[in-house]
Order: structure tokens, then C-alpha cells, then sequence
């Protein structure tokens, strides 16, 4: 499996985002990670379907939703319209997973599904691995960028890796939170393809955003 990195807007220059947004499309093999907070599911809040629109106008690169909200029912709805690759919500979050599935998959390439750091991955049950594009692992705990990466997640990494290989599936398995060039590595070696960094990338003092991806890469 490709080896796909999604910087993650939440610690760009927001005053300079059309700016970044051009840096990042001098870089290819991207995903764009939009982490979308409702101030409920977690403390913080974020920018909503305005802000991706203009987003969508700009990047080149495919639009990776991730949902920190307490009903991501609503905006399978109301991001119809910006064209997603991928929706990914928290399964904690969520009642009726398999009907949520099945609505996003409607309207979205790509379904993923997001377990926090104290989320198991034996809470889901197996008929669920073969409906999802993406499974997202946290490696910290949701709402903020520039967190310490909890080191235990590379276990739930192997699991969810092992899972893939028993049922035959190759939905990908994306690590988010405090990701950097030193853990890179080993949660590539654990079995994860696609490495979400925020802080790790935009703190880039000269704003060489391709030498920090390449790093993790
Ligand atoms: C945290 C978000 C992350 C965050 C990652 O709740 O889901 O996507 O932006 O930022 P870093 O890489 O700084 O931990
Ligand atoms: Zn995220």
C-alpha cells in the first residue's frame, strides 16, 4: 500500500491560507486534512462548509474530512456540496454506525471511522471492517493540535493491521495526533499508510513544507 501523508490544516497561518494552500500543491501524493470540531464532541471549534468551499477552489489535493462533531448525521448533509474524498466520523460519537455508513457512502468516495486513544479496537464488530475506505486511529486525544503522541496507539495500529490481513481487506489505516519524523517509522512498520501531521510540518521555520513531508515519508 502507498504511503499517503495529510498535513493537517489546523496549524496553518489561517491569514495566509491561500498562500499555504498553493505551497502545499507544489508537493504531490497529498491528502488535505480538514478537522472539522463542533465545540461539543470536543472542546475546540473549527471552520465549516464556507471555509471548505474556498478551500476546494485552491487545492489540488484530495479533501480529507475528519468529524470531531457530536452529529455527523447533519453534515453528510450539509458538505454535499464541496466535494470530500473522504468523511470520516468518531464512532464514539454515533449510535447507528452501519445506517451513518451507508448514508456517507451515498455522497462520499471514501467512509472512514475514528477511534479515540481510549476507544478498543475490539468495540467494533467485525462486519463493520468490510464497509469502510479508512479506518483513523488517534494518537491523541481529539481538539487540539500540537499534542504529545501517546506511544500505546502502535498496538492498536498491529491489531487493526492483523484484522485487515484475517478478513482480507485493504482499508487504510490512518495515524493522527503528534505524528513527526521520529515516530513516522515504526507506525509505517505497524501497518498504518496514511500519517496525518499538523504541527510537525507548518512549525517548518522556513515554510519548506515538502522536506518536512519527505522526512516522514
Ligand atoms: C487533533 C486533530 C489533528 C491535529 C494534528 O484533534 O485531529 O488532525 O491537527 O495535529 P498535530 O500533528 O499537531 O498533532
Ligand atoms: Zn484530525
Amino acid at each position: 500500500m502507498s504511503i499517503i501523508i495529510s498535513p493537517s490544516l489546523l496549524s496553518v497561518d489561517f491569514l495566509e491560507l491561500k498562500t499555504e494552500l498553493e505551497r502545499l500543491n507544489t508537493v504531490d501524493d497529498l491528502w488535505l486534512h480538514l478537522d472539522i470540531m463542533d465545540s461539543h464532541f470536543v472542546p475546540n471549534l473549527t471552520f465549516g462548509e464556507p471555509v471548505l468551499n474556498k478551500i476546494k477552489t485552491i487545492s489540488k489535493h484530495k479533501l480529507d474530512a475528519h468529524f470531531m462533531v457530536t452529529n455527523p448525521d447533519f453534515f453528510v448533509e450539509n458538505f454535499k456540496s464541496v466535494g470530500l474524498h473522504n468523511f470520516t466520523f468518531h464512532w464514539e460519537a454515533v449510535t447507528h454506525h452501519d445506517r451513518l455508513i451507508q448514508k456517507i457512502k451515498e455522497h462520499y468516495p471514501s467512509v472512514g471511522i475514528s477511534l479515540n486513544p481510549s476507544t478498543p479496537v475490539s468495540l467494533v464488530p467485525n462486519y463493520i471492517w468490510s464497509k469502510v475506505d479508512l479506518v483513523l486511529l488517534m494518537s491523541v486525544n481529539p481538539g487540539f493540535g500540537g499534542q504529545k503522541f501517546i506511544p500505546e496507539i502502535v498496538d492498536k495500529v498491529i491489531e487493526l493491521d492483523q484484522i485487515r490481513h484475517t478478513h482480507n481487506l485493504n482499508f487504510q489505516i490512518q495515524v493522527d495526533g503528534g505524528i513527526n519524523e521520529q515516530n513516522a517509522g515504526y507506525l509505517i512498520q505497524a501497518g498504518a499508510n496514511n500519517l496525518v501531521a499538523g504541527s510537525y510540518i507548518f512549525s517548518e521555520p522556513h515554510k519548506n513544507y515538502s522536506d518536512r513531508i519527505q522526512k516522514i515519508r
